[in-house]
């Protein structure tokens, strides 16, 4: 193969650019050609201009959040006559091979994509986590240090007014962000898709903290369980206590990755151009047991991400 593109899509994920950079450089290492697509799946277009990456069109974007190459929701992607066109696009521009940066929407459009001839590997990249076949997604970890941040300053007002606090947090159908950051944040409550929450226990919980003496009180829910304002709302008509709610929304998506996902980010570019060295296309690349390997693009939206409800059980346990 000597002629391959790169594309990110869906939602952006900090440690995009270290996988754009690595399947850049890998590439360029097999003496390929690797050309750069804006705009995911929207970019593949007549109208779009694809770019050549050198060995330095990658220099210092490794630390940087986003993606360099712009990204887009493109639901007109799910329709054949615009895959086609994509396809035809691709090969009149010689491109051989194609790598998808992105979450589970975007792998239908990739195999989509590798049905029609055109041979594409993906790479795992969401703060959702929600991906089935993989371990990790690139973006979740800098996403979980990015709430415990706000969370540690959350505390601190917290305490000082003797207040729950409320924060929403991302997850648009699953707790996997909800669940890890609440529990490195020491949350007395953590609300997730996933588990019907008990709200009479969860303030029972928060009026036993207060008699012994506790100053303020966390919860973290996922808005895919609920709205932040809708439980703030309940446990202060439950409770009588004082609450205030913050959503974080974006800001959870920005920001400089973490090493985790600068490290995952550059293992999993260099393995999605090796896939396609050796023919091995239609494939995910995967983190397992710590260990990089691939799984087929089809389990990315059809297999079943098991939410790990031990470590639930354990946020019961240790939040009191
Ligand atoms: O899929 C990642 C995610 O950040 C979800 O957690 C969130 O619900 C969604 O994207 C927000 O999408 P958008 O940026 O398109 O509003």
């Amino acid at each position: 193969m000597q002629k391959i593109a790169v594309l990110t899509s869906g939602g952006d994920a900090p440690g995009m650019n270290a996988a754009i950079r690595a399947v850049v450089r890998a590439g360029l290492y097999h003496r390929m050609e690797v050309y750069g697509i804006e705009r995911g799946f929207a970019g593949l277009s007549s109208e779009s201009k694809m770019k050549p990456f050198s060995l330095g069109s990658v220099a210092g974007i490794i630390h940087r959040g986003g993606t360099i190459l712009h990204t887009a929701r493109a639901p007109e992607f799910k329709e054949k006559a615009v895959q086609e066109k994509a396809v035809r696009y691709l090969r009149e521009a010689g491109i051989e091979g194609l790598v998808v940066i992105g979450g589970g929407g975007s792998f239908r459009g990739a195999h989509a994509l590798q049905d029609l001839g055109i041979k594409t590997v993906g790479i795992p990249a969401t703060i959702d986590q929600d991906i089935p076949g993989t371990d990790r997604s690139i973006g979740f970890d800098t996403a979980v240090n990015t709430i415990l941040d706000a969370i540690n300053r959350l505390r601190d007002t917290a305490t000082s007014h003797e207040r729950i606090f409320i924060v929403e947090v991302m997850g648009r159908k699953s707790g996997f962000i909800a669940l890890a950051a609440g529990i490195a944040g020491g949350a007395e409550a953590i609300i997730v898709p996933e588990i019907e929450p008990d709200l009479d226990q969860i303030c029972r919980r928060l009026l036993e903290g207060i008699d012994r003496k506790k100053t303020h009180s966390l919860i973290l829910v996922a808005e895919g369980a609920a709205s932040a304002y809708a439980i703030g709302e309940t446990v202060h008509q439950k409770t009588g206590l004082e609450t205030r709610v913050t959503v974080l929304g974006h800001v959870q998506r920005g920001g400089t990755p973490s090493a985790v996902d600068r490290l995952l980010g550059s293992r999993m570019g260099a393995a999605a151009v090796e896939l396609l060295r050796r023919d091995s296309s239609g494939m995910m690349t995967a983190l397992r047991d710590d260990e990089i390997t691939a799984v087929s693009l089809v389990e990315s939206f059809t297999g079943e991400k098991v939410f790990p409800k031990n470590l639930y059980e354990l946020s019961l346990v240790l939040a009191r």
